[in-house]
């Protein structure tokens, strides 16, 4: 069994080596712990999450059914990754909901930030709950918690639900292999892993996704708009050598417009914000100084690329007074 408090005594898992070590004893705690049994995990495609389920994959193969949840607010190419990466290659078993028209209907003419982060979250639940109830014979339930977020709930700074919110009549045990683990070594055990560099090296993405990074109510082409902004700054980062140094990057698109010219003619369009910051702990963080020659170079793809797009500013607010995120 994974003991329940991380060992004073327990070495950081700083190599391979120690991560392999670490896999083997999990594996074995896991096969001991679930038997014959069968275990359900949503899989968001966040490092732990996939962490988790490439472990439970090692130990019992098909007895997971992994669940991703396509709400519509995911990065570009990430409901195709978890797709490709477990299914495709590590050939577990898993159900794909595409649940984003459900979701954006949902979050229609709702302008509210917690009201949205609300909705994004409890429709969640109520999905994952109704594919869960189409399985039969599930024992387990397995989670991405990790050590921090233990830390942090007992000091009172975030609620950490078990079971993942989960109405009450779904009774589940729980299986937590990486609670025990801080991030780093999360991701050293899913490197070990065999998971994508891209997976395992992820920059923090909040739950409700890229719906707070389309401030106010949330439309489609709005949301695409974001999508596709983001996308073309990770690719102009990861081509710079950036995207391993700078702590988060992402863009915004606020529900303005403002007037430009395209093709000679005026184009009443919206603007995409560049939000890059560094942070050790995210209470408070510093903005990335971006070369000028990369922010030019952004600001003409994402104004050439993205319909609907006219403008780019940059956020040079640090934390304080600016929040990393826009809502
Ligand atoms: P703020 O905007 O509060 O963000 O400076 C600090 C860090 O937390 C992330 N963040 C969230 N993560 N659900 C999450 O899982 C949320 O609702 C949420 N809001 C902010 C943010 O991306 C940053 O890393």
């Amino acid at each position: 069994m994974v003991p329940d408090r991380r060992p004073d005594s327990m070495a950081r898992i700083t190599t391979p080596a120690l991560a392999e070590a670490f896999i083997a004893e999990q594996v074995a705690a896991l096969q001991e712990q679930i038997g014959d049994q069968k275990v359900l995990l949503a899989l968001s495609g966040g490092v732990d999450s996939s962490v988790v389920a490439a472990l439970l994959i090692k130990a019992v193969g098909q007895q997971l059914t992994c669940v991703h949840v396509n709400h519509g607010l995911l990065r570009k190419g990430e409901p195709e990754q978890v797709i490709q990466v477990f299914r495709n290659e590590m050939n577990a078993n898993l159900i794909y909901v595409d649940a984003v028209d459900r979701f954006l209907d949902k979050l229609a003419g709702v302008s509210d930030p917690e009201t949205k982060r609300k909705i994004i979250g409890g429709e969640f639940i109520e999905v994952f709950a109704e594919e869960a109830r189409k399985l039969d014979g599930i024992r387990f339930l397995a989670q991405g918690t990790i050590w921090p977020d233990i830390l942090e709930s007992e000091q009172g700074i975030k609620a950490h639900h078990n079971a993942g919110g989960l109405p009450d009549d779904m009774q589940f045990e729980l299986v937590e292999p990486v609670k025990i683990l801080f991030k780093d070594e999360v991701r050293m055990v899913g490197k070990a892993l065999g998971l994508p560099d891209n997976m395992v090296y992820r920059q923090p993405f909040p739950g409700p996704g890229l719906g707070v990074r389309c401030p106010g109510a949330i439309t489609r082409d709005r949301l695409e708009a974001v999508r596709e902004s983001d996308a073309i700054l990770r690719e102009e980062f990861a081509n710079y050598g950036l995207a391993d140094k700078v702590w988060q990057y992402f863009t915004i698109v606020p529900d303005f417009k403002s007037t430009g010219v395209k093709d000679g003619k005026r184009a009443f369009e919206w603007f995409v914000v560049i939000r890059a910051v560094n942070t050790a702990d995210a209470m408070t963080a510093t903005v990335e100084p971006i070369p000028y020659d990369l922010l030019t170079r952004l600001v003409h793809r994402i104004t050439h690329e993205v319909p609907g797009v006219n403008r780019v500013l940059y956020d040079l607010t640090p934390k304080p007074t600016g929040t990393i995120e826009w809502e």
